[in-house]
């Protein structure tokens, strides 16, 4: 068993925990949910001695550990995937796998390649990877790179586990491979500790759950003795109405064209309208080419084949700059590496994409960055003692609501969204879709890419499914259009409807 006991941490301003404890059985799936910044990921860098605690113990069978660093923890068997990924992109798969752990030749230091090819092998074919084990990780999705990191906890032979939102970045075929691989650990005795937003999940994989919230210990529950309504309750501390209200407001006219947009091997004769305050929801399955998509209406490639017109004029649009210049912005699915600027603090990275109106004589105009940086650090709820704080030491989920905001202030006609909730807690989950409405209302135009299919059903007028590149599938978002109908046309294979 393992015992987490009283761990407080403070940073300026911030309780991060508050006399934390719970246990960990062996064997068990064990949880760990709350609101984004409510402490959870803090925890974990502590078991694995990567934060010192102020206060506090951690223990094994009732004896006190000391863990100082990342290592100290691997000898008590204790490993852990981050949130963020943390692979070296310019070695290859083995190394990465095996970094710190090589297997040895028979001379004095050196490696036995042929045995860490082979065991690579053996755990790839273990997460359903067919990767060869030379090739550099720098090429993957990041769904492979998730697994990857995946394998890399588990060939230390861990008694324990710890996953910080594994699944984030994983397609439903990938989480199910992770899902067998965490019962076959349990089967062994392993202990798992799992974060995720996606209660679903907790309800599929875990045996019990503990709720953090604003840095303390609130409860941990058996899982088959509490609802979803509970749980969320415990985790924000009221109940949280996620209903959705219908969306009234009239669409305006036609502001993008999109026409036979192609670009080889990725995505394939896409047209579609795009009108003055609509959403436009794009389904499909992780690897449908949605983002690639809009990687090519962003500019990203330099040259795509077909045509774009905003407001019925005709637009070459070579580069991001091209992009915006045109009034679009995007939020890209990889926010981490893609979007912030880890050591500019969250006021800077709120105004940076629009510097010309937060300048007065080429200085920027402090006053008026601290006022729309606290308009939405108000609206989305932004957990932070100060908004001069280095958006690095934001919680994942803050970090995301900063970079949504700073396309928010920028105030585009065309805003397209990659996954605009992946990794924010429940409750801000809701307040962003209300924001999202609200910026249509006001007549933004925006599309909304998603694999999360209540929220596409739950935000869009209409909804474009895609599958291998192309558009499968265009919908009216109707009473009367079901799951079923979207998951059918996003799972359209090119000789047929897929199984
Ligand atoms: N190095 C740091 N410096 C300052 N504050 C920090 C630092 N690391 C974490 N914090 C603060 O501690 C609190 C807890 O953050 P933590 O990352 O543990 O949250 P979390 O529960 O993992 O949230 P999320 O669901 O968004 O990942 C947050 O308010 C965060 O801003
Ligand atoms: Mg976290």
């Amino acid at each position: 068993m393992f015992t987490i006991a009283n761990i407080s941490k403070e940073y300026p301003g911030v309780k991060a925990l508050e006399n934390v404890g719970f246990s960990i059985n062996k064997g068990e799936v064990h949880a760990l949910v709350g609101e984004n910044g409510a402490g959870k990921s803090t925890l974990m860098k502590v078991i694995m001695g990567i934060v010192k605690p102020d206060n506090g113990q951690l223990l094994i069978h009732d004896k006190v550990i000391d863990i100082n660093s990342p290592k100290d923890a691997l000898k008590l068997g204790i490993s852990m995937i981050f949130q963020e990924i943390n692979l070296i992109p310019t070695i290859s798969i083995s190394e990465n796998i095996f970094v710190g752990n090589l297997p040895g030749g028979k001379i004095k230091f050196s490696i036995d390649w042929k045995k860490l090819y082979l065991d690579t092998e053996a755990i790839l074919e273990k997460i359903n990877l067919k990767l060869n084990p030379n090739d550099n990780v720098s090429k993957l999705s990041s769904g492979q790179k998730q697994l990857i990191q995946l394998a890399k906890a588990v060939v230390t032979h861990p008694k324990m586990i710890i996953m910080d939102e594994p699944t984030a970045s994983l397609s439903t075929e990938e989480t199910e491979v992770l899902f067998l691989l965490i019962k076959e650990l349990n089967k062994k005795g392993v202990a798992v500790i799992y974060i995720s937003h996606r209660l679903e999940e907790i309800f599929e994989i875990a045996h019990r759950v503990t709720v953090l919230r604003d840095g303390k210990f609130i409860a941990t529950k058996n899982v088959s003795e509490v609802s979803k309504d509970e749980l969320i309750a415990l985790m924000v501390g009221r109940y949280v109405d996620i209903l959705y209200t219908p969306k009234t407001h009239k669409l305006g006219s036609t502001v993008l064209k999109v026409r036979n947009l192609t670009q080889k091997g990725l995505f394939q004769d896409v047209s579609f309208d795009l009108k003055q305050g609509e959403i436009l929801g794009f389904y499909g399955l992780i690897g449908a080419g949605r983002t690639e998509l809009a990687h090519g209406l962003f500019g990203v490639y330099s040259h795509v084949e077909g045509e774009c017109l905003i407001d019925d004029k005709v637009v070459k649009v070579h580069s991001p700059k091209d992009a915006i210049d045109n009034g679009i912005m995007y939020l890209p699915e990889e926010r981490k590496e893609q979007s912030i600027i880890p050591l500019m603090n969250i006021m800077e990275n709120l105004t940076i994409s629009n510097l010309k109106e937060y300048c007065r004589f080429g200085f920027p105009d402090i006053n008026k960055e601290i006022k729309i940086s606290n308009i939405y650090k108000e609206k989305l709820n932004i957990k932070t003692p100060s908004l001069k704080q280095k958006i690095m030491n934001l919680s994942g989920g803050n970090q995301q609501k900063v970079t949504l905001s700073r396309l928010m202030v920028g105030n585009p006609k065309i805003l397209i969204l990659d996954e605009p909730t992946r990794g924010i807690d429940i409750g801000s989950k809701a307040e962003i879709h209300k924001i999202i409405e609200d910026l249509a209302k006001n007549g933004m135009a925006v599309i909304v890419i998603s694999s999360d299919l209540p929220e596409v059903m739950a935000i869009s007028d209409n909804i474009m499914t895609m599958s291998h590149g192309m558009i499968t599938g265009n919908f009216k978002n109707t009473k009367s259009l079901t799951q079923e109908d979207l998951l059918r046309s996003a799972c359209v294979e090119e000789s047929g409807i897929c199984t």
